[in-house]
């Protein structure tokens, strides 16, 4: 199979105005990772409350889970999309700040990026 060799001159519209990935990583036998620091509880939540403030769905936002993102010493991480900013997160107050700033406002937390 060949790969083409230019890229489209336009890109389509994003689906989502935000796409946002929480590492969920689990590592068995000690290693650090993502899911250790309750990773999957905080996706939840952010889930639950983008849902909750009407922020969920085409042309807003969506949360996903994501593998390993390979900045695990920086963990835990998310990333949102399209803007590529990375997060690191303590607990649900930094994701309400992330939701609210970020998602709402559209003004990245420069305290909690890495
Ligand atoms: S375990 Fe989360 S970035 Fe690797």
């Amino acid at each position: 199979m060949s790969l083409p060799t230019s890229l489209p001159t336009s890109l389509p519209t994003s689906h989502y105005r935000h796409h946002v990935f929480f590492c969920c990583n689990q590592r068995d036998g000690g290693a650090s990772c993502c899911n250790d620091q309750h990773a999957s509880e905080v996706r939840d939540y952010a889930k639950k409350r983008v849902k909750e403030l009407g922020l969920s769905g085409a042309g807003k936002a969506r949360v996903n889970m994501a593998g390993c993102l390979d900045r695990c010493d920086e963990g835990p991480v998310m990333v949102v999309y399209p803007e590529a900013v990375w997060y690191t997160y303590v607990d649900r107050a930094d994701i309400d700040e992330i939701i609210d700033e970020h998602l709402v406002n559209g003004r990245p937390v420069e305290r909690l990026r890495i």
